[in-house]
């Protein structure tokens, strides 16, 4: 019986079959135990000596079988270091992670910094209306500054729908549909006839930002685009408003910083604003009375201001991006530069 048990242990390949191994020689039913349950039936003289017999067999087997499963083991475990090595030269087949696209997270930026002032921010469709691209910003069918924006139509021209030029007819609809007083930020993509090229696109994006309340002057606008400009380019950044046109504001400006180059000395040779000692950044004014009206908001009581500056740029401008194309083009390494995660 014990030598069976033994070339029984040693034949046990594996943990379990040493567990069966066990059941069969050192449990309750195996030859061992039986036997030693008959010792009781022996006559006196002969118990002794069969006792211990049993009790020394049972006793190696036991010790063999712990032996057997310390060597096991040993083995499983080098087995299983094997078999779980990770060779980490290998080439590995995945696609390299995408990342997240610079103008999404500055747009973000640029809303954080007015819902910080306790704006809200609206956003439109893109597959606008005619008359609020146009007409409710004084920008009726034969007026001039209409051709200053290289409209895409939507097919057909009668259903008076274009692919929106600008944001401002964003302003035009959160006038129709909020009462003053209102602080709105809107980002978003609008479209022009634009060649493809390092400084055009047809296709780029906006912030437009509108403030109606009562006793809003070109102040309040100087203030707070000071304050944007700062949020985007530094404490010690400089604005400056140059008088401009737009049929929505009156007065308007363009908004123009200093060349943060040349810093608007030594001008002549500076590439960034080539000579001029400041950068063109987006446009703004007053809100022309006739788009309040055109909006339904009662201009005896109240006056405001609108901005509008390209997003694209303002990301070009802020890291010395110098092809648009660049933003456009879905090259991840482009993307990633930026270090945003996705
Ligand atoms: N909508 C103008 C543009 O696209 C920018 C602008 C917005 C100017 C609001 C004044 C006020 O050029």
């Amino acid at each position: 019986m014990r030598e069976q048990a033994f070339a029984a242990i040693a034949a046990a390949g594996d943990l379990a079959e040493l567990k069966q191994v066990r059941l069969d020689h050192a449990g309750d039913r195996s030859p061992l135990a039986l036997a030693n349950r008959e010792i009781g039936a022996l006559p006196p003289q002969a118990r002794k000596e069969a006792g211990q017999r049993v009790g020394q067999a049972r006793g190696a087997v036991q010790q063999a079988i712990a032996a057997r499963q310390a060597e096991l083991e040993v083995q499983a475990e080098e087995r299983m270091l094997v078999d779980e090595t990770v060779d980490v030269t290998l080439p590995t087949s995945r696609r390299p992670a995408g990342s997240r696209h610079p103008l999404t997270t500055l747009a973000e930026d640029i809303a954080d910094v007015f819902v910080a002032l306790g704006w809200e921010v609206a956003e439109g469709p893109v597959v606008e209306a005619e008359w609020l691209n146009f007409d409710a910003l004084n920008l009726g069918p034969d007026h001039p500054a209409r051709t200053m924006q290289d409209t895409i139509w939507a097919e057909p021209a009668e259903n008076h729908v274009v692919l929106r030029t600008h944001t401002s007819p964003v302003q035009a609809r959160t006038m129709l549909t909020r009462t003053p007083p209102i602080h709105v930020v809107c980002p978003g993509r609008v479209y022009r006839t634009d060649p493809y090229d390092a400084t055009h696109s047809p296709m780029f994006h906006q912030v437009e930002g509108l403030v109606v309340d009562e006793g809003i002057t070109m102040a309040h606008l100087k203030g707070t685009l000071d304050h944007f400009a700062a949020a985007m380019f530094g404490d010690g950044i400089t604005t400056r408003f140059r008088p401009s046109y737009f049929p929505f504001t009156e007065p308007s400006a363009e908004v123009d910083l200093i060349c943060w180059i040349c810093r608007g000395v030594n001008s002549e040779d500076c590439r960034t604003c080539r000579g001029e000692g400041w950068v063109e950044w987006g446009g703004c004014g007053v809100v022309n009375p006739r788009v309040l009206t055109a909006c339904g908001v009662d201009t005896d009581r109240y006056t405001g201001f609108a901005f509008g500056m390209g997003i694209d740029r303002t990301l070009m401008m802020r890291y010395a991006v110098s092809d648009l194309r660049d933003l456009f083009e879905g090259d991840v390494r482009f993307s990633s530069a930026f270090g945003t995660e996705l």
